[in-house]
């Protein structure tokens, strides 16, 4: 068995200005200073990383961008390159949320070359899959799941599979305080490891950490991370708040 080493991840989405991020952090690290169980990585907007990673400075925190462009430099009006955030004092990146999928035209595609460009910058990717609650309700949530990781994951060398980490975050599960089940998130857990057993073999899927998101709650945090099949979080509004992102932490 190997040991994978959880992972709680904040998105902040599109919140928190630069002022808000100090506050934040201020009354953050102190509530997190002695966790060594799991990683900590918060993601806010672009403006903010630079505070972040000032204020993370010398702990355990670390500071992940929500999106990245796949070419390094050029006439891309409004994007933002691997580089550049590297060179911010990031060490993630989210790749693929289902936002980014449903507003953005972000596609399995787009979702392959960015990470691509995140490892080339030695970030480490956080991919999100995830099904929508059509296709859970239509009895598609496994032929989703496995055409958004052979899609998005499919052509990477093993190398560069052993850098990324997954998020499943089931859409219908986002910001609707409907969190899925352990059991629900259990078994799709299992079928991404499946995925990735079938494509990198059992010791890559084995290592390979999955991390549950969708409504990530203070009071339901434990009830996921019970399961062996879930090695960590990746939470939307509950990581905005310092007491219950550190709650969520100290699972
Ligand atoms: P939520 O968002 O925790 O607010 O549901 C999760 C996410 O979108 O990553």
């Amino acid at each position: 068995m190997s040991k994978r080493i959880p992972v709680i991840a904040g998105n902040w989405k599109m919140y928190k200005s630069v002022a808000e991020t100090a506050e934040f952090f201020e009354k953050f690290r102190p509530l997190v200073g002695e966790a060594t169980h799991c990683e900590i990585v918060i993601a806010p907007p672009f403006p903010a990383l630079a505070a972040a990673v000032e204020a993370a400075r010398g702990s355990r925190i670390r500071v992940g961008a929500q999106n990245l462009h796949w070419e390094k430099e050029g006439a891309f009006t409004g994007e933002v390159s691997g580089p550049m955030l590297a060179a911010a004092g990031c060490t993630h990146v989210i790749i693929g949320h289902s936002e980014r999928r449903q507003y953005f035209g972000e596609t399995d595609q787009t979702v392959n070359r960015r990470i691509g460009a995140a490892l080339e910058a030695g970030l480490a990717p956080i991919v999100c899959v995830g099904e929508r609650l059509e296709e859970r309700e239509g009895g598609r949530t496994e032929a989703v799941l496995i055409q958004q990781f052979d899609g998005g994951l499919g052509g990477l060398t093993p190398e560069q599979f052993s850098a990324i980490l997954v998020a499943y975050e089931p859409v219908w599960a986002i910001g609707t305080g409907r969190t899925a089940t352990p059991e629900i998130a259990a078994e799709a857990h299992r079928l991404i490891r499946d995925c990735a057993a079938r494509r990198f073999g059992a010791t890559a899927a084995e290592n390979l950490r999955i991390l549950y998101g969708g409504s990530v709650k203070p009071d339901n945090i434990r009830g996921l991370m019970a399961r062996p099949e879930i090695d960590g979080a990746l939470v939307g509004g509950a990581s905005l708040d310092p007491r219950s992102m550190a709650s969520i932490v100290h699972f």
